[in-house]
């Protein structure tokens, strides 16, 4: 979801922030640009990739230190050059993330104002331009631009009169400014500072920095000084390269046995049957008191939150769960029983929905745990506890590594919320110890099974529509295993309860449909194979995935190799992920940066 990149330092600006807008490409966009300021400002602006734009800098190199980068994802005016940022109006040049709710307004009282593009953020550059005269300086042009704004941002600005300095404020959407020797290094995350620097201030919402080669000076909206926090980066260099993959997606599946390794390591000990989560900010006692646990998310990280339900439940009799779509909730009159926390999911820790869920549950005066991968995301940050699920940065737009991590994760909390409450539940130590075999049994699997299902998904990589089935928690796995597809390769893809099938889906089986179905070794396995039969009767074309061993009737069986019972669910979703990762190579997709997707939803 669009990238911000900034640049002020000893050396060529251009290098700096194109490698800065490549870094971030996985974040999704349709446009770029970057304005460098020195000899005399140089714009370039290109839609379509970065590489597009890097064309035009070879074109136009300039030996400037000092510039602003963008690439955007479009929500108001197409994708093309004209509406690409930096923004020009007057002396200033402006980047901007986010939507201004009230630009039109804002765009009426300037009616002697020329627009070139259709965008809210010209008429935010415009707007600073007004009230940039020769006395003020940039920053409190900016300052008194944004107090008249409604919406969400995150913006750089420059100005050829002040060619030093560049300055930035956010309000719901990320900035990160990298502190750097002689030189600053502004971003939208942290995997474009890498390299440079690895300390960095991450700017809060409401707030304003005025940057120099050497200096950060961070204000609040009304001008008032603040201390800067200068925090360290976790990240590395290696974690946002391929290492060697074809698609960061199919790295970030292989890599899933070390990455839930350091999701568990020092959360779960098999030997004293113990499971714990630091940061979750609560006692014993309050954790005891817990009755109800409400898990907010969207997409992905909606189906790991509708999978931990199933665990959470099972592991605390007494305690209900209820799990919501984001997007929905935040605009519902929701009430909570008291004795409610609440988990907001999200891997990217920015997600606009997730975030005005998690402010609105604050509001309600309910405990909030973030269940978060993008270390000193806002969500992060805004949470009243939580955990990092650790899983490294998941650059792939398609999430994978960190549902893995997050059902882990909130299973782990299942476990401590039911020891926390003395629960007497004779299965805690089998939940521990498959939680233990699982990076293992995960590893097994994608030693073995990466070529059968790349020959499996050639063959139905030619179908447009599929649907996935699953009974219990291979339901949220079915929905999960359907998205993958869908957002990876294009295919009319949805995720069904199995037992839904004769409710509806049962119309669309013919030779247009491939089905998934879903198969745990359970007490369900006969309504599974029921169901399965159902679809065999009228010519369905069946991929069955399964850890049943008992001979199953359809047209590919996909056996997984595992000893796990409670856990199959996170073992049987890497046979789904490597499926889609297959099927969207072979039907062309663009794999990491799927269509009209963004690896981050930080608009509504
Ligand atoms: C998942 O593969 C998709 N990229 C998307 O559904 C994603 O899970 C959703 O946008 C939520 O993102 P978050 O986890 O960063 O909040
Ligand atoms: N709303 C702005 C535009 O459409 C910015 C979108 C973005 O966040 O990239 O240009």
């Amino acid at each position: 979801m669009c990238g911000i990149v900034g640049y002020v330092g000893h050396r060529q600006a251009q290098e700096v922030l194109l490698d800065g807008l490549h870094r971030l490409e996985y974040r999704g966009y349709d446009s770029a640009g970057i304005v460098t300021l020195g000899k005399g400002p140089t714009l370039l602006r290109a839609s379509g990739k970065v590489a597009e734009l890097g064309e035009k800098v070879a074109q136009h190199g300039t030996a400037d230190t000092v510039g602003i980068g963008h690439t955007r994802w479009a929500t108001h005016g197409e994708p093309n050059e004209t509406n690409a940022h930096p923004h020009q109006s007057g002396d200033i040049y402006l980047v901007h993330n986010g939507i201004i709710e009230n630009y039109k307004e804002l765009k009426a009282e300037m009616k002697e104002q020329h627009f070139a593009s259709e965008t809210d953020s010209e008429v935010l550059a415009a707007l600073v331009h007004s009230l940039y005269d020769e006395s003020t300086p940039l920053e409190s042009a900016v300052g008194q631009a944004l107090k008249l704004v409604e919406g969400t941002y995150g913006i750089a600005v420059v100005s050829v009169r002040e060619p030093e300095k560049i300055v930035v404020a956010r309000k719901g959407s990320p900035l990160i400014i990298g502190i750097g020797n002689g030189e600053t290094i502004i971003a939208s995350d942290a995997s474009a500072l890498l390299g440079h620097t690895d300390e960095a201030i991450y700017l809060n919402d409401g707030e304003l920095a005025v940057c120099t080669a050497d200096t950060v000076d961070l204000q609040n909206m009304s001008a008032q000084k603040l201390s800067p926090k200068v925090e360290k980066i976790e990240a590395s260099m290696a974690a946002i390269q391929k290492q060697g993959y074809d698609h960061f997606l199919l790295k970030e599946i292989m890599e899933q046995p070390e990455t839930l390794q350091s999701t568990l390591k020092g959360r779960v000990s098999p030997r004293e049957h113990k499971a714990h989560l630091g940061g979750l900010n609560m006692t014993e006692k309050q954790l005891a008191g817990v009755e109800h646990v409400l898990i907010v998310a969207c997409g992905t990280a909606s189906y790991a939150g509708m999978l931990a339900a199933y665990y959470i439940e099972r592991l605390n009799d007494k305690v209900t769960v209820q799990v919501e779509i984001a997007s929905e909730f935040r605009y519902r009159t929701f009430h909570l029983p008291k004795k409610s926390v609440a988990l907001i999911v999200s891997q990217s820790g920015e997600t606009a929905d997730t975030l005005a869920c998690l402010r609105e549950i604050k509001k309600r005066g309910v405990r909030t745990l973030g269940v978060v991968n993008a270390v000193g995301s806002t969500i992060a940050r805004e949470v009243d506890g939580g955990v990092y699920v650790h899983a490294g940065p998941e650059i792939s737009v398609a999430s994978t590594k960190a549902f893995t991590s997050q059902v882990a994760a909130m299973v782990v909390f299942g476990i401590q919320l039911a020891q926390a409450k003395s629960t007497d539940n004779k299965a805690i130590p089998k939940y521990i110890k498959e939680l233990w075999q699982l990076p293992a049994e995960i590893k097994k699997v994608l030693s073995v099974m990466p070529p059968q299902i790349e020959e499996i998904a050639k063959r139905y990589a030619h179908y447009d529509n599929s649907f996935y089935l699953g009974r219990d928690v291979m339901y949220p796995t079915a929905l999960e295993g359907a998205l993958k597809l869908k957002e990876t390769s294009y295919v009319h893809t949805e995720g069904q309860a199995a037992g839904e099938l004769k409710h509806g889906s049962l119309a669309l089986v013919d030779d247009r449909f491939f089905e998934v179905m879903l198969i745990r070794d359970d007490e369900l396995l006969d309504k599974s194979l029921s169901n399965l039969a159902e679809i065999n009767a009228r010519g369905g074309h069946v991929i069955v995935i399964t850890n049943s061993d008992r001979d199953i009737d359809a047209e590919t069986v996909i056996q997984v190799p595992t000893k796990l019972t409670l856990m199959t669910p996170l073992v049987m979703n890497v046979v789904q992920q490597l499926l889609a990762y297959y099927i969207a190579v072979a039907r062309g997709t663009d794999v990491d940066h799927p269509r009209n997707l963004a690896k981050s939803v930080t608009v509504e």
